[in-house]
Parts: structure tokens; sequence; C-alpha cells
């Protein structure tokens, strides 16, 4: 009986701490994301209102590469941005794992969810890693929507000659960040 119990609440506590852990890592993702959307977002609405979005298409063809990569030197973490139907082709591309989120946030945002509250984490014995969902809303669909503005596709011929990033209606899954941390427990 006593024996019972301390496996019991042995159970309980290592599933607590397993818990606790992984809440951590996600709070920190979380935030990471956040961080990443902070910083590229005030780029992208700066450079639309100085040169539109042909200009702003050029800008972040330089910053959001750029912003990934600083980020991820900051954080220790690989902070990356993902799509199944990708403009940036050397890096959006999903993995396999990517793929399979994505084609399940694609599911749930077909269902009714919100994209800004669509994410997944999963943690393997080397890596803890989590994907957050990016939605297409109204001022996405100018470079990412159907019927383009001749200069966007101007810039996009010129920048993105491989781009698939196109025809996308608001509620839909754009794409989605992803970030992983190598973990050694
Ligand atoms: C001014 C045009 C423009 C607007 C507006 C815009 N994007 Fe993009 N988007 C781009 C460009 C250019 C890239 C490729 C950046 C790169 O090389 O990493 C991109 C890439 C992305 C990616 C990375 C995956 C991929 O396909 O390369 C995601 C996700 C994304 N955009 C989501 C959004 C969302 C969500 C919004 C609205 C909040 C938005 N974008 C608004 C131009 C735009």
């Amino acid at each position: 009986m006593y024996r019972a119990f301390a496996v019991v609440s042995t159970l309980a506590l290592t599933l607590c701490s397993a818990l606790a852990h992984t809440t951590a890592l996600d709070d920190e993702a979380a935030s990471l994301a956040q961080e990443f959307v902070g910083r590229l977002q005030p780029q992208l609405k700066q450079a639309m209102e100085e040169g539109g979005p042909g200009m702003a298409i050029e800008v972040c063809s330089h910053q959001a590469p750029l912003i990934a990569d600083t980020l991820s030197a900051e954080s220790g973490w690989i902070i990356k941005r993902v799509s199944l139907k990708s403009r940036n082709a050397s890096r959006a591309v999903p993995d396999q794992w990517e793929r399979a989120v994505l084609e399940d946030f694609d599911r749930r945002a077909a269902a009714g969810e919100s994209p800004v509250t669509i994410h997944y984490s999963e943690t393997t014995p080397s890596h803890y890693r989590h994907l957050q969902a990016q939605g297409a809303e109204g001022l996405c669909l100018m470079c990412h929507g159907k019927d383009l503005a001749p200069t966007v596709n101007e810039a996009l011929e010129l920048y993105y000659p491989d781009d698939m990033a196109t025809g996308y209606t608001a509620g839909q899954v754009r794409g989605a960040i992803s970030l992983t941390k190598s973990i050694s427990r």
C-alpha cells in the first residue's frame, strides 16, 4: 500500500516537473515569436509608408532573414519562418515535422480556429520544437493575397522568382514561426 503510494507520488512529481519544464520553454518560444513579429512589423510598415509595397518587399527581403538570424544568435534557439507555400525558397521550405504540423494548422483554421491561437510544440530527447501560426489578415493580403498590384508582382518576380506565397484569403494560415532549442537532460 505504502509502496503503491510512493510510486504514484513519484510519478506525479516526475510528470509535474516535466510539465513545468515544457511550460517554461513554451513561454520562451511564445515570447521569441512575439519578439520576431515585433521587430519585423515596424520595418514593414515604415517601408510601406515611405515607398509602397514594392519597396517593402525589398526591405523585407533583407530584414526578415536578418532578424531571424540575429534573434537566433541572441537567444541560442534556431528561429525561422516556414510555409506550405513558401516565398523565400531557400529558407522557408518546411522539414517533415514542420510540414505535418502546418497541415494540421490548415485543418484547425478551416475548422474555425483563429490563427492567433494556433500553435503546437513537441519535445524529443534532444530538442524542443514549437510552431506558432501566422494568419493572413488585411495588410498581409497586399503581398500574399489575390489580384496583386502590378508593383507588387514586379518586386516579387525580381526578388522571389520561385514565390508560391500568393492567393491567400483572410483567416488562412500564411505560415508559421518555427522555434527549436537543443535540450540535454
Ligand atoms: C510588403 C509585402 C508584404 C506584406 C504586407 C507581408 N508580407 Fe509576408 N513576406 C513578404 C516577403 C518579401 C517575404 C519573404 C521574406 C524573406 O525572404 O524571408 C515574406 C515572407 C513571409 C513569411 C515567411 C515564409 C515564406 O513564405 O517565406 C510569412 C510566414 C509571412 N510572410 C507572413 C506574413 C503575414 C502574416 C503578413 C501580415 C501580417 C505578411 N506576411 C505581410 C512580403 C510581405
